[in-house]
């Protein structure tokens, strides 16, 4: 009963509006609800995260605190993505180095970005054997479990009402086929009940989050994965609360997206729990990347409880994996054939790039870049990039900030609409570009105390 409860508060909070707007088959609405960050209504469609909305799920991203000054990554971030989960900053290593004393500062920072964009929020994560502090394991039984539990309560409570689900317990399984726990203090001094302890510790602490377990190499069926469920099974047997499990979903050659990955969601689904895609990351380049990142959206579509998927960072070069171009977004904040995959998968058109499909369409991608900064002003840069065919013309929208302006441009043709804060750049005569070929517009904006990138939205071709 009580569990139930708690699962329909949260959903009254975060679904409801989505399913509201979209009777209404308004998606524009979902920004006043305070649910979504979209780029504007026009653009609802042509992001990840408008169109993911659009189909009552949210589209996130991992982010790092110390990227959020970066103007390209936080206009990426608030244009394309409704949800954010921090990387690191929530980690038990990040808040609680020290026994009970407690530093939220860098967390703090991407919950206000989130929040300023009205964007959901993972808590990432609370119990994990990984970046723990040293104290935590010099602990005895009973010292640990007092640690844990008020680790859970005092993390949970600073972030009461913000957090849409956590990640209660990560990661607390072996690799390999045994399917047995995974070493570490928790599960070597408490025993296996620490999970149990956990969520219940979790559930008392915020009654309408999200409870969530979380792991890897758990995303097709396999011994792990089968063990995790009997552990979900059992907790919703006995009453002990979980509401959602975490598929991480970090593929390489080595771990390929399994065959039976939309049927293994389904059979946790079947569990009642909702599923969630939550460290999405995909090695490879072009069309075959693009196709496994397609498989796995389309995945997520099909199995009515997956609530939402979040890719792990946004450009490649800021991947955990250091070599590797597993993400979206290129190193320069290009959209890859991978993006336009998902965006496509999602239902949402325009999104620019070229989807490795190989079906020749004419298509385009933007993007944006600061190129100088005055005393009251910086000029902004655009470079329009043709995809794998050539293009005779492209539009690229242009999204002010409220308190800016701008009082020039150069290599484009403007229009205005009439709040006269977005702009439709045009060529200037000839738009013609060869496939791969790029051209660039600029604008000088009048910040007027916000320095923020303005939202670019993306290209269209003709
Ligand atoms: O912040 C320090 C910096 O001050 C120091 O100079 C530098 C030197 O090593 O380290 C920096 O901390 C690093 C931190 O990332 C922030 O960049 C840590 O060393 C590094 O270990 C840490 O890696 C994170 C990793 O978890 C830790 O296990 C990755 O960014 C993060 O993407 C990764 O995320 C995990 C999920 O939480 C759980 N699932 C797997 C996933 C990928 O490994």
């Amino acid at each position: 009963m009580v569990i139930d409860s708690c699962q329909e508060r949260a959903e009254r909070r975060f679904r409801l509006p989505v399913r509201r707007a979209l009777s209404l088959g308004v998606v524009g609405l979902l920004t006043a609800a305070g649910v979504l960050s979209l780029s504007g209504p026009a653009n609802a469609a042509s992001t990840l995260g408008g169109a993911a909305a659009a189909k009552g799920r949210y589209f996130g991203a991992a982010v790092a605190a110390n990227h959020l000054g970066e103007s390209q990554y936080a206009a990426t971030l608030d244009t394309e993505f409704n949800s954010v989960t921090p990387e690191n900053e929530m980690k038990w290593d990040a808040v609680e180095s020290s026994r009970d004393s407690f530093n939220f500062s860098r967390a703090d920072q991407i919950v206000g970005h989130a929040q300023g964009k009205s964007m959901q929020i993972r808590g990432h994560t609370l119990v994990w054997h990984s970046q723990l502090p040293g104290w935590v394991g010099g602990l005895n039984a009973t010292d640990l479990r007092s640690a844990m539990n008020n680790h859970i309560t005092k993390v949970m409570q600073h972030y009461q009402g913000k957090i849409y689900a956590w990640d209660v317990v990560n990661e607390a399984f072996q690799d390999g086929n045994s399917g047995a726990r995974r070493s570490s203090p928790f599960q070597d001094k408490l025993g296996n009940g620490f999970i149990e302890e956990a969520f219940r510790t979790a559930r008392a602490a915020d009654p309408n989050a999200k409870l969530c377990y979380n792991d890897y190499n758990t995303d097709g069926q396999n011994a792990k994965s089968n063990a995790v469920y009997n552990l979900v099974k059992d907790f919703k047997a006995r009453g002990v609360p979980i509401d959602c499990v975490g598929f991480q979903s970090h593929f390489n050659s080595q771990s390929p997206v399994p065959g039976d990955y939309q049927q293994n969601l389904q059979r946790f689904a079947d569990l009642g729990v909702d599923v969630q895609i939550t460290e999405l990351d995909i090695e490879g380049s072009g069309s075959a990347q693009a196709d496994n990142y397609r498989r796995v959206t389309q995945a997520c579509l099909a199995v009515s409880r997956c609530t939402g998927m979040t890719v792990w960072g946004i450009p490649d070069k800021y991947s955990w994996r250091a070599s590797g171009t597993p993400l979206l977004f290129d190193d320069n904040y290009g959209k890859k054939p991978a993006y336009q995959a998902v965006l496509t998968a999602l239902g949402g058109t325009g999104g620019g790039g070229d989807d490795g499909g190989g079906g020749g369409g004419r298509t385009c991608t933007a993007t944006y870049s600061e190129t100088q900064r005055w005393g009251d002003r910086f000029n902004g840069q655009v470079t329009v990039r043709a995809g794998s065919s050539a293009i005779s013309g492209w539009t690229v929208t242009v999204t002010l900030r409220s308190a800016q302006s701008v009082s020039t441009t150069w290599n484009g043709s403007p229009s205005w609409d009439g709040s006269g804060k977005v702009m439709t750049m045009r060529p200037n005569g000839n738009g013609n570009l060869g496939a791969g070929a790029t051209t660039s517009f600029g604008f000088t904006v009048m910040a007027n105390g916000d320095w923020s990138a303005p939202a670019v939205g993306s290209c269209t071709a003709s």
